[in-house]
């Protein structure tokens, strides 16, 4: 289980500030997890400290040097037990959530947040396990890509969420989106929280939430639905509720 995370970044205070921010903030300041930031311009040797140069070949914008990269990568990795190291960049693998879940499953990672136009080929070669894109649009940097993965697994380290089911029943932890929620006055501008929810019958209640979980996911995600096989539950659920949909 995830217990350390070390993040590579020229901008620190991007992912220093997460530990001010909620109840995934509170897990990292306390240290439940551990999470320590490196900039790439402490281990510059020239003078003006820099950090990116010209790309070989021509063309706009910067590349970032590999060796002040390099060295803050290794002095990470050598700062505690082995990591598995990921960069985030628009040409890794979409983050979803069974990825949240593999990445939670590491002891320690390390994230290699890259700037300019991108990072020296040959730094990806040599030393990045692998790569990691939030969504198919181009960002500033990996830094808000890094917090994005962050929050995500941190969320998934067993005492950090107040409530331990939340993040069972968060959406896509079983590949479907999640049901609506209500809560006080049971009547708001008009509209009456679902009569079910009031019931205390727990048994109805589950099978409504299910229920509309199935329903939201084949309404507005049909790349989902259609990766599912509903079983005999599912089925009895979507039919017993099946009005509700009309
Ligand atoms: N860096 C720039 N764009 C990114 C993206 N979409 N995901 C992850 N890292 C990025």
């Amino acid at each position: 289980m995830l217990s350390r995370i070390d993040v590579i970044t020229l901008f620190p205070d991007w992912v220093e500030g997460l530990k001010s921010l909620g109840l995934t903030g509170k897990a990292l300041a306390s240290g439940q997890v551990e999470l320590k930031t490196w900039n790439p311009r402490d281990f510059t040797s020239d003078v003006h400290r820099s950090v990116d140069d010209r790309p070989y070949g021509g063309g706009p914008g910067m590349v970032m040097r590999p060796e002040p990269l390099a060295r803050a990568i290794e002095a990470a990795s050598s700062a505690g037990s082995p990591a598995r190291v990921a960069c985030l960049s628009p040409q890794g693998r979409k983050l979803d959530q069974a990825g949240v879940l593999e990445l939670v499953q590491q002891q320690r990672l390390i994230l290699v947040c890259g700037r300019y136009e991108g990072i020296d080929q040959r730094v990806l070669d040599e030393l990045i396990d692998d790569e990691w894109s939030i969504g198919d649009y181009v960002l500033s940097g990996g830094e808000p890509a890094a917090a994005v993965m962050i929050d995500a697994v941190v969320r998934q380290i067993p005492g950090v969420l107040g409530h331990e089911r939340s993040a069972i029943e968060d959406s896509f932890a079983d590949g479907l989106l999640d049901c609506p929620h209500f809560t006080r006055p049971e009547n708001w501008r008009g509209h009456a929280v679902p009569e079910v929810l009031t019931s205390g019958d727990h048994g109805r209640i589950s099978q409504w939430r299910r229920a509309q979980a199935l329903h939201r996911t084949r309404r507005l995600r049909p790349d989902l639905w259609s990766e599912r096989t509903l079983d005999s539950e599912d089925q009895d659920a979507l039919a017993a509720w099946s009005q509700e949909f009309s």
